[in-house]
């Protein structure tokens, strides 16, 4: 076990009996605290719909289906980003295509790169605030406006961030949400789809419960006996347990957002006092609020990330890769392979030979923090002698 793991969960009592009182009450499948925890997300959100799911891969599947992408359409998405954006899509039938990135300091999507692979196939793009930190949201609104794209926001990194006073999530037809083990806001497993529109809301809705015109909740509360199927959907939905965590987890979001802040806060103080030539940090590069999920910094060039890794740990420190790219894994190259070819993306590869990432959390104590500082100075004077 590391002494410091990247993040420490922080679940407290609230999260225990809003679960006790789930199983208290005897109604454990999507009902009233499903319904709760989607109104209450969609108000913290500023937006109208939240639609919960059983994971955040759901969310992006069941959006891009609800938006009608399937065969022959091309979706933009970063390299860098979790591969659940690529499975959904190909399991759509739809293709993914890997845009660069702009610059090393910027993880996310760049609408000047999205036009260098623009064509009459382009349907989509999927914006991913990287870490917690916002994509130039205004200029890819004008590059899907102009060009009669969609944007579908996989904002798994990013609740409460926001681009220039808007919040991530409200850019585009939808914006799919994870609360996985990991994320700011966990139920363990858990998605959620947010939108302003209602018709995409409703598609969403049915696809998530088998196309199902009537809940389970309604029929056991006798407000219908039978039920139609609408469409084609999936069994995606949440359990009032995973909903009754959310809902905690949701009101503890502000204030662990800004103890993330603060921890961030005292990470760069720390390894701006100890001068590592050539380490990036993750510095917002665009107007607006981040919500610091991931700590990521980049080695200076040629370094033995491995060894840098491997340091770490025997110093109990845990650190990671988010992400290596998408072109990089065994199927996914294949799959590139089988469909025209891999994408040239020189900046993308440069950038993730370098990315790691350190421990960051709302729990995070300011001696872990020296620590981990710390540490890394050692390994990288260690290392570059
Ligand atoms: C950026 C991103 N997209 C999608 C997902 C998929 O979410 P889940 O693991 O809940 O399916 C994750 C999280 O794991 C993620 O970090």
């Amino acid at each position: 076990m590391y002494s410091i793991p990247l993040t420490h969960t922080t679940l407290g009592e609230e999260e225990i009996e809003a679960a006790n009182r789930v199983l208290r009450s005897g109604w454990l499948t999507m009902g009233e605290e499903v319904a709760a925890f989607e109104t209450e997300f969609a108000q913290c959100m500023d937006i109208p719909h939240a639609i919960a799911v059983s994971n955040g891969t759901a969310a992006l599947e069941i959006s891009f289906a609800a938006a009608g992408i399937g065969p022959g359409d091309e979706v933009l998405l970063p390299s860098i980003t979790f591969v659940a954006c690529f499975n959904a899509l190909v399991r759509l039938g739809a293709k993914p295509v890997l845009v660069d990135l702009e610059s090393p300091h910027d993880l996310t999507l760049s609408p000047r790169k999205c036009a260098e692979v623009l064509n009459d196939k382009t349907r989509a793009l999927v914006p991913m605030a990287h870490g917690g930190f916002p994509p130039d949201m205004g200029g890819l609104e004008k590059f899907a406006a102009e060009n009669g794209l969609l944007i579908i926001e996989d904002s798994c990194h990013a609740p409460l961030a926001e681009w220039n006073g808007r919040k991530i999530g409200t850019f585009g037809l939808a914006a799919t949400w994870s609360f996985f083990g990991n994320k700011n806001l966990t139920t363990g497993e858990g998605g959620m789809i947010t939108t302003a529109d209602d018709d995409f809301a409703a598609r969403c809705r049915l696809m998530r419960s088998h196309g199902i015109t009537r809940p389970t909740w309604d029929r056991a509360r006798g407000h219908a006996a039978g039920y139609d199927v609408a469409l084609v959907g999936t069994n995606a939905r949440m359990d009032e347990i995973r909903a009754a965590i959310g809902r905690v987890q949701l009101a503890r979001l502000p204030a662990a957002t800004e103890s993330r802040r603060a921890a961030a806060g005292e990470m760069y103080r720390c390894l701006d006092t100890l001068g590592i030539d050539g380490l990036v940090l993750p510095k917002p590069v665009h107007p607006g609020l981040p919500a610091w999920h991931l700590f990521w910094v980049l080695l200076p060039s040629g370094t033995n990330r491995g060894a840098v890794m491997d340091y770490l740990r025997e110093d109990g420190i845990q650190t990671s890769v988010h992400y290596a790219p998408l072109h990089r894994f065994t199927a996914t190259r294949d799959w590139f392979l089988e469909h025209g070819g891999l994408p040239d993306l020189p900046v993308t590869d440069a950038v993730a030979e370098r990315l790691m990432t350190l421990p960051l959390g709302p729990a995070t104590t300011t001696d872990e923090i020296n620590r981990i500082a710390e540490s890394l100075k050692r390994a990288l004077d260690i290392l570059q002698k």
